[in-house]
């Protein structure tokens, strides 16, 4: 049994997230979580809301609240969204936690203490007309490096490359519109990064089999242009971590706090801690996860995140745990395997939050079940490119998969029992050679199917499960358990009582993917066996003839064209405010 620590990138708490922001982390993630743990390793699944910086300040001004109170009320708005999508988190934590502040101006201390955190004197854009600087998202304008127009300060989101307000084009305030600004000098603290290049870049080069989307965006930072930059990691916001040492304050960073960015990952470790707190644990319970020196040595930390996520993982993150540990006293756990995504695109353009375009966690939920958009995103995942969500195809990929391949076998077998052998399982006679080779067939995809799950190929790992359970349909098809029923009842026994059985494997093995409709299958047959199939042989015998069953209600209903004509027209504006 290993240990396995999971993250996946925080959502920004500035309001609901739309499904190009569900697939390329927190859906993911929650994928491996359920498989690692039905194959019995334990695991420990971390997420939390992204609640400081510019983004937060702007909604909650936006929605006339108290950013605080805007942030409770947005947690538990997001938190109940991730129960809506079966998001399996061992702690959904927040980063304006009281742990996050601690153990933020706790790593800073360790920096400074290593001589890798200076005051500088940076020019920052101020806008008189708001009378206040303008730093991160509090800016818009023209991207340097692509053109993008609406580029934010702190990053475009168009070619994700990393900007300071100042390098943008045709500047504007984000709550004013002002362009009447200026560049004043603030003094800020920098986090010497690029003292830890030699560091970073070696670490990286350790790492085996990460993907290449993440390598080549961690090695494009460390080498392009300019390379690995020092970064401010403090800012003129009210809201966020103050800018104090081990709980100390720091001359001349009064009125300030620290950066979103700086806190945020560091969030991962904090609601850990969260996490031991609520459960009545004690700081050893989740140390054994982060501190090698305390446990964590033998935990293998996989991270998931969207590809605009990467330089921050790979090394702005790394670089604050590597410097925190200059004396070796401090062994803080780095990630083993960052597995980044692409985008989702909408319907011929890109999903985007400021505009309201695409379709919402909560519109998504009102519409169809939790399990429908698991498995059509998943199966979907922008891996190898970028993605795109049309209804046409997520009604194909529902009707076909869900309705046609998986739902139906369970209908029919469990009706056609029901009928003719009432609501127990059957008994029948021996297996012969057909069964033989459906077993054959299944063992074979079954271990490629949790070989791509081991590796998080997560297409791959959707259309091997798909093709398990064709495997099931072509075999009823060609057994036709009805017409064998005529002339001998002993053999269609025994066929039902194998579909029965394979049905609850499917179970099994599809829960990762779609945890409802495994919970309603598995209630359904009156199983509480979630063990997996290691001995496939043995799986398929596991209900015995006599156990009851129910037939189950209709597990996934499909999409008419005139449904999904109408949500394509309903999701085709933007969304109104909130
Ligand atoms: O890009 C985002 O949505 C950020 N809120 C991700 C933060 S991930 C982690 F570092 F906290
Ligand atoms: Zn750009």
């Amino acid at each position: 049994m290993a240990r396995i620590l999971i993250t996946s990138a925080l959502p920004y708490i500035n309001g609901i997230k739309h499904l190009g922001n569900l697939v390329g982390s927190q859906l993911p993630a929650d994928l491996y979580a359920r498989y690692m743990r039905a194959r019995g390793h334990e695991v420990m699944f971390i997420c939390a809301t992204d609640e400081h910086g510019t983004p937060a300040e702007l909604a909650a001004a936006k929605a006339g609240e108290e950013v605080s109170a805007y942030c409770a009320r947005m947690h538990a708005v997001q938190a109940e969204l991730a129960r809506g999508f079966g998001l399996s988190f061992d702690h959904f934590g927040r980063s304006s936690s009281p742990q996050n502040r601690d153990l933020t101006q706790h790593l800073a201390a360790r920096l400074a203490k290593a001589g890798l955190i200076e005051q500088v004197s940076e020019s920052q854009v101020y806008s008189p007309a708001d009378g206040r600087f303008l730093p991160d998202r509090y800016i818009t304008g023209t991207c340097p490096a692509c053109g993008y127009e609406n580029a934010r300060g702190d990053q475009c989101e168009n070619c994700t490359k990393q900007l300071d307000p100042t390098d943008l084009i045709n500047p504007r305030s984000a709550i004013s519109g002002a362009t009447d600004l200026e560049v004043r000098a603030t003094r800020h603290l920098f986090l010497r990064q690029s003292a830890l290049r030699a560091r970073l870049d070696a670490w990286i080069d350790s790492q085996q089999g990460w993907p290449v989307l993440t390598t080549s965006i961690a090695k494009k930072w460390l080498h392009d242009g300019d390379g690995l930059q020092d970064r401010g990691i403090t800012r003129d916001l009210d809201w966020g971590i103050p800018v104090q040492f081990d709980g100390a304050p720091w001359e001349g960073m009064e009125d300030k706090v620290f950066y979103v960015w700086f806190d945020a990952p560091i969030e991962y470790i904090a609601a850990t801690a969260e996490w031991a707190e609520a459960q009545g644990l004690s700081d050893a319970a989740w140390r054994r996860w982060w501190r090698t020196d305390a446990g964590a040595d033998d935990v293998r930390y996989v991270q998931f995140m969207g590809k605009d996520n990467v330089p921050f993982h790979t090394l702005s993150f790394p670089a604050t745990l590597i410097g925190a540990n200059f004396d070796g006293t401090e062994p803080w756990k780095l990630v083993d395997y960052i597995k980044s995504f692409n985008y989702l695109n909408y319907d011929g353009g890109q999903f985007s939050t400021s505009q309201g375009r695409g379709v919402f966690m909560d519109q998504a939920l009102e519409i169809l079940p939790g399990d429908y958009w698991r498995w059509w995103l998943l199966s979907h995942a922008p891996e190898s490119s970028d993605s795109e969500f049309t209804w046409e195809n997520f009604q194909a990929g529902v009707n076909k998969d869900l309705a046609d391949v998986l739902g139906n076998l369970v209908s029919r077998v469990t009706k056609f029992c029901r009928s003719k052998f009432g609501e127990t399982v059957p008994e029948g006679g021996a297996p012969g050679a057909r069964e033989a080779a459906l077993r054959a067939a299944l063992e074979g995809r079954l271990r490629a199917y949790e070989r791509h799950m081991e590796a998080m190929e997560v297409r791959k790992s959707a259309a091997e499960l798909r093709a398990l359970w064709v495997l099931g349909n072509e075999y009823l098809q060609e057994a036709a358990p009805w017409a064998a029923f005529k002339n001998d009842p002993a053999q269609a026994a025994m066929q039902i009582r194998l579909a029965l059985n394979l049905i609850r494997v499917y179970a099994v093995i599809s829960q990762p993917f779609i945890p409802d409709a495994a919970a309603r299958i598995m209630a359904a047959l009156g199983s509480g066996d979630w063990s997996w199939p290691d001995d496939l042989a043995g799986a398929l015998e596991v209900l015995p003839p006599g156990q009851g069953f129910m037939v189950p209600d209709v597990l996934f209903a499909k999409i008419g064209d005139e449904q999904r004509a109408e949500w394509a027209a309903r999701f085709s504006g933007q969304r109104a405010e909130a």
